[in-house]
């Protein structure tokens, strides 16, 4: 395993999540990005010109490796596991894992395995019937900087999977604007 990969995917793993203060949170610019409901990956492509994924992995994690949290937002049921590092314009920018139960991945949803360098929120957005949810948030210290992080649930048709997402140092998050 990439020392990247070790690093910052382990650090999404171990992350101590919490319920966001929406009031404190929402007016601030990186509260606004830890809280967006809608696509990720849009609002990072808003920022660059090319935003390209690279996938660190796709595998299967059994029911009993999940955490208690993670089988509370998803069930009891064996995962694929999905880990990217989005970059805009070749600068990382977010690392993200992503847990899809086996039922999800059914019928209209069996493409979301095969999904290759199409991002995900590319795939979901595009469905009248998605949404997000119990988003929340972490900070992570790595490499001795401390980087936001939040964990959220997809529904698309009705049917769930649990996004957490690292953002790097040269992401935008940290880059409040005017
Ligand atoms: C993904 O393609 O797996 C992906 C893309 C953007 C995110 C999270 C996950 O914000």
């Amino acid at each position: 395993m990439s020392d990247f990969k070790q690093l910052h995917i382990q650090a999404l793993v171990e992350a101590n999540w919490e319920t966001p203060d929406w009031q404190r949170l929402e007016p601030t610019w990186e509260g606004n990005w830890l809280l967006e409901r809608h696509s990720m990956t849009e609002r990072l492509k808003a920022h660059c010109d090319t935003l390209t994924v690279d996938v660190l992995g796709l595998h299967e994690i059994e029911r009993g490796a999940l955490s208690e949290s993670e089988r509370a937002l998803l069930g009891d049921e064996t995962c694929m596991v999905r880990e990217v590092v989005l970059s805009g314009d070749d600068t990382a920018w977010l690392c993200a894992r992503t847990l899809v139960p086996m039922s999800t991945l059914t019928e209209q949803e069996k493409d979301i395995a095969e999904l290759g360098a199409v991002p995900l929120g590319h795939r979901v957005f595009n469905q009248a019937n998605a949404r997000r949810d119990a988003i929340e948030v972490a900070h992570l210290t790595i490499d001795g900087a401390v980087l936001l992080a939040r964990r959220s649930r997809l529904w698309v048709n009705e049917k769930p999977m649990l996004v957490s997402e690292l953002f790097l140092p040269h992401a935008p998050i940290y880059q409040e604007e005017g």
